[in-house]
């Protein structure tokens, strides 16, 4: 079943990750693509890899910062040109920022976290809210994290705009419901991106799957996420059945966000 036959999908941070998994996904489900990332060379990859594997996709990419309120206006401005409608918004681009102690976080990477994460995630609803208002449809999925409904040692800018996506979320969706607009957010626990991949490699060079084994412990299912599987997801609560399901933060964690202690 195509979930997404001829839906127009936006997806920012469409190159790696977790963005690029949904893109795929949204691909075999039939989606018209606009692929939004700020690294050139690996955007136009993830187009090429897509179109490998779905060779029908009509897709459309924009190399953009979503921090930049001029070039978000810009991505959904061609989008609309080149289809005509914007059905569903995939708002995942986000960057981690640096570990430190609150008192101790450098104040500007402070700000480019709170640019990236808060201000992106939000010029993209300004922009795309109103196509969708007049069409009285549309789908968003902004992407907080574990991090937006638990605190995170040493992740205090990460924490505090993971936490404003969740409230974000929750604004819009009361205040766009009524236009048949449908707006939830995904709060990933760890999920084995290349980013997580390459962290395993630094605790345990030699082996960093052992590593990997070790953190898994303590999730409930004693492994990682997969790409793949936030995929999934993205997908449904991109799709027309998601029509009820409205101001959601959804954990995709395997559990472990549930846990008060060992498991
Ligand atoms: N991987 C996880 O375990 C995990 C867990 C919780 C939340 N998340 C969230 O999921 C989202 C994606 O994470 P990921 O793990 O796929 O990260 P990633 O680093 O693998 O990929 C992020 C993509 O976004 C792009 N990007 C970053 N900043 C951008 C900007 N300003 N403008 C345009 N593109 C930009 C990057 O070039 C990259 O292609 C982020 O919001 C992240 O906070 C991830």
């Amino acid at each position: 079943m195509e979930r997404l036959k001829d839906r127009v999908i936006i997806i920012t941070g469409a190159a790696m990750g977790l963005g690029y998994a949904s893109a795929l996904e949204a691909a075999k489900n039939g989606a018209l693509l606009t692929l939004v990332d700020y690294n050139a060379e690996l955007l136009e990859k993830a187009k090429a890899t897509i179109l490998e594997q779905y060779p029908q996709t009509k897709i459309i990419t924009a190399v953009a910062d979503v921090s930049s309120e001029a070039a978000v206006k810009q991505y959904v401005d061609d989008t609309v040109n080149e289809y005509g409608r914007i059905d569903g918004f995939y708002n995942n681009a986000g960057i981690e920022g640096r570990q430190a102690p609150l008192v101790e976080y450098d104040l500007d990477v402070f700000k480019k976290v709170v640019d990236i994460n808060l201000m992106g995630v939000y010029y993209g609803l300004k922009y795309i809210i109103p196509v969708m208002q007049k069409q009285e449809y549309g789908r968003i999925v902004n992407v907080a994290s574990v991090g937006g409904i638990r605190g995170v040692m040493n992740q205090t800018a990460y924490v505090a705009t993971k936490h404003a996506v969740s409230g974000i979320t929750k604004n819009a969706a009361l205040e766009y419901g009524r236009y048949g607009i449908q707006t939830n957010a995904i709060a990933p626990g760890a999920i084995l991106t290349p980013m997580v991949a390459e962290a395993f490699k630094q605790v345990n060079p030699t082996d960093p799957k052992q590593a990997e084994t070790v953190y898994a412990q303590a999730n409930p299912t004693k492994r990682l996420g997969l790409p793949e599987e936030v995929g999934k997801l993205v997908t449904f609560l991109l799709s027309e059945d998601c029509s009820y399901v409205n101001g959601q933060i959804i954990a995709i964690d395997g559990g472990q966000s549930n846990s008060y202690g060992n498991v």
